[in-house]
């Protein structure tokens, strides 16, 4: 108990004023059950800084309209703001050219544009694509349908009981066939955070493209995709203290360029006729409709914010909680934390004996705590483990020492009741 008391005076990461930076922050303000909300499921979701929020207010209030579409002044207006954000990604990202920017509706619909756009043009029959063990559905599904499709073959990196790819394995799987490889930087249900440098360049010696899946990655470090050399990076703004129904698909404009689009409609184009149509440039080939303005304006307000704070801070601090956390956890009895590799993000997925995750999550709750309980979208995962779910507690910048042991204290509680 000393020792604990001790733990929480040391700041985290000195430089993070952190009860400063929850100020911003209106919902964690929010009593749940009588209790203050305890929220640790930011690989889920994270929460909006009321900066986000005020230029949401600012857009709706003062400057929208349909983009590219109008020469009136509130045309003119959210189209530059519009553009403005994508030039506020690519820096956040360090992409060379704002062109290789595409606004998504998130990580998902980004690995389908990728799928569609590329694997349908590029893979054929009897070629293979690599995924790994740990990956999301989302990065999974699409690749089975474009594999049953075209009579493609799937092949998985496998991992160790820590969570951790087994990179001789990944390389013993490349071959002739291999035409392409899809993985996610950090995992949802384990925090593992994998070497995709050495990955990339590992394919790309053999000429094959990579796909990288950076939903968990992109909040919580700086990603630099110039420096990983990655073709395709994918990842969502409401995870990054942005608004739902955006996300990012960074590529490679010599790839975009050569792929097809996904979806068809107004602004993807430059002419039409019945008998043909003719593509727009890169990114607008790839953006058809009206795209989600307001969100993607919110989301270049939120990495304005983020860069405000500084990645290395965050990534400083968050590891400063994970490592309190997996600490304190592991002195809890019949606990078993999921995922122990060296080099992991703030994601903590537990097993408690004798208690179904499920009701964990409900018993948590009752406490004001928030967290994931289930397969987290990673079936295979679970199916590694032998397990049918874990409780996942993920963090964000914004929590704190005092939050992990609302966390600790709700699990025992936890195992008070079924003890
Ligand atoms: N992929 C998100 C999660 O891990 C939804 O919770």
């Amino acid at each position: 108990m000393t020792t604990l008391q001790m733990v929480r005076k040391e700041p985290a990461a000195p430089g993070l004023d952190v009860e400063r930076i929850r100020a911003d922050f209106p919902i964690l303000r929010l009593q749940v059950n009588g209790k203050p909300l305890v929220y640790l499921d930011n690989a889920a979701s994270s929460q909006m800084p009321q900066q986000v929020i005020d230029r949401l207010v600012r857009y709706q209030t003062t400057q929208h309209a349909n983009i590219n579409r109008a020469v009136h002044a509130l045309s003119e207006i959210s189209t530059n703001e519009y553009e403005q954000a994508r030039r506020k990604l690519q820096h956040f990202i360090h992409a060379r050219e704002e062109r290789e920017v595409i606004f998504t509706s998130g990580t998902t619909d980004a690995i389908n544009l990728v799928m569609h756009g590329y694997g349908r043009k590029f893979i054929g029959p009897g070629d293979e694509i690599i995924l790994t063990t740990m990956e999301h559905h989302s990065n999974i599904v699409p690749w089975q349908m474009l594999a049953e499709e075209k009579g493609a073959t799937i092949r998985v990196v496998p991992i160790n009981d820590a969570g951790e790819l087994v990179i001789d394995d990944y390389e013993k799987l490349f071959n002739e066939r291999t035409k392409f490889v899809s993985v996610m930087h950090v995992s949802n249900a384990l925090g593992t955070i994998n070497p995709v440098k050495q990955m990339i360049a590992f394919a790309h010696a053999r000429g094959v493209p990579v796909l990288v899946d950076g939903a968990q990655a992109v909040p919580h470090m700086q990603v630099d995709v110039q420096d990983l050399d990655c073709d395709f990076y994918a990842f969502s703004g409401h995870k990054l203290c942005g608004p739902t129904g955006i996300g990012i698909l960074y590529g490679k404009a010599a790839l975009l360029e050569r792929m097809q689009p996904f979806k068809g409609g107004g602004d993807m184009i430059l002419s039409v006729t019945f008998e043909k149509t003719t593509y727009n440039t890169i990114p607008h080939k790839f953006e058809a409709g009206t795209p989600p303005i307001a969100a993607a304006i919110g989301l270049g307000a939120a990495v304005d914010y983020l860069s405000a704070i500084g990645m290395d801070a965050i990534a400083d601090h968050e590891l400063g909680l994970l490592n309190y956390a997996t600490a304190q956890l592991s002195r809890v009895p019949g606990v078993r934390i999921i995922g122990t590799a060296k080099n992991k993000a703030a994601v903590l997925s537990f097993t408690v004996d004798g208690v179904h995750p499920h009701d964990i999550g409900t018993l948590l709750n009752q406490e004001g705590v928030a967290v994931r309980t289930g397969h987290h979208c990673a079936q295979p995962v679970m199916q590694r483990y032998k397990l049918p779910a874990t409780s996942r507690a993920s963090f964000a910048f914004y929590n704190t020492l005092a939050e992990v042991d609302a966390l600790i204290a709700g699990i025992r509680s936890v195992q008070k009741v079924f003890s």
